[in-house]
């Protein structure tokens, strides 16, 4: 099996951000915390951040992290911070509400309310999430940023959406600029200039993009192995793919080892896993590579139990 010595490789690459992505329960919260933990110990200024609207940081770290960043008491160099999407949406409010209404009320008579109704759309608040990441990865305050997403379907539809938006805010500029004459004679010039600000949205969205697709920024597929985790995984790399993210590992979670098959049932799952294990080797193996976490007698709760993940996994 190709490159199955978990993900040590990651200190010689040294990334800036390390997305975890996969399904509901594989194990990204558990998997990203340790590679956290990790960083941190190595001395490297870590933040891990979560945008799992129903996260679970607080849980393993045994203290509330909701809303703000917080320094891992015991732990020197990690922060964590869970983002709670009410502050998220009154900060996209405060940063770009009244741009984006002085560009809607540019080419519609509408009122101030329509900030409002755009940030409570469905998906907007996880493009909000994408720029708050976007802030920390700019503003280089952390050596490395362990980012823990939403199950699989929330991080690609923002990363879609974004593609989208970028795309429409073209035919938007194109229109304006049909339309620009009149509406400067019927403003008299006293409008923002809408052309202005959809550039800098388009150059917001270009360095999100940037972020993303950069080779300092890996993405960690986790999975496991079992028919509906080789469907996931191969939806994932789809989609990561086609937007140019580089997928450093497929992470294989709940692996049966033989050291652990005392019984017929553990032997029969171990059986089945090795079936599912070979074909993401076979498929994966050479261009991406897998690592395999072995399944744990306990919930993984509390430092101890995240030390023990995290020397299984480097
Ligand atoms: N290798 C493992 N062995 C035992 N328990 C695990 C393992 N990986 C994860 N768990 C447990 O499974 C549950 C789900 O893991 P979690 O990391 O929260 O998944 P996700 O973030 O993908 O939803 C948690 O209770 C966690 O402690
Ligand atoms: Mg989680």
């Amino acid at each position: 099996m190709h490159n199955s010595k978990g993900l040590s490789y990651l200190d010689d690459e040294k990334p800036r951000i390390i997305i975890f992505c996969g399904k509901g329960g594989v194990g990204k919260t558990t998997c990203a915390t340790a590679t956290a933990f990790h960083f941190a110990k190595n001395g490297l200024k870590t933040l891990i951040i979560s945008t799992d609207p129903t996260p679970s940081l607080s849980d393993i770290f045994e203290v509330n992290v909701k809303g703000k960043i917080t320094q891992i008491i015991d732990i020197e160099n990690l922060k964590a911070i869970e983002l709670d999407y009410n502050l998220i949406i009154e900060r996209w409010k405060e940063k770009f509400g009244n741009e984006v209404y002085s560009v809607i009320s540019s080419f519609l008579p509408i009122d101030k309310e329509i900030i409002d109704y755009i940030a409570n759309a469905p998906g907007i608040d996880e493009e909000f999430s994408l720029s708050y990441v976007l802030d920390l990865y700019e503003k280089e305050s952390y050596d490395v940023i362990v980012w823990d997403t939403a199950p699989a379907g929330g991080t690609l539809s923002l990363i879609k959406l974004q593609d989208k938006f970028y795309k429409h805010l073209r035919d938007a500029a194109r229109l304006y600029m049909r339309v620009r004459h009149a509406l400067d004679i019927l403003s008299k010039g006293k409008r923002e200039d809408p052309l202005r600000v959809i550039k800098t949205w388009e150059e917001l969205t270009q360095r999100v993009f940037n972020m993303l697709k950069n080779e300092k920024t890996h993405a960690i597929i986790v999975t496991i192995p079992e028919a509906l985790g080789v469907y996931q995984t191969k939806r994932l790399i789809g989609e990561f793919k086609a937007f140019g993210i580089h997928i450093s590992r497929i992470l294989i979670n709940y692996v049966i080892t033989e050291d652990i098959c005392n019984c017929k049932f553990h032997m029969e799952r171990a059986n089945m896993q090795r079936n599912y294990i070979r074909i993401l080797d076979e498929q994966y193996g050479k261009d991406i590579g897998l690592a395999l976490l072995p399944q744990l007698s306990r919930e993984i709760k509390g430092i101890e139990a995240l030390k023990k993940v995290e020397s299984l996994l480097f």
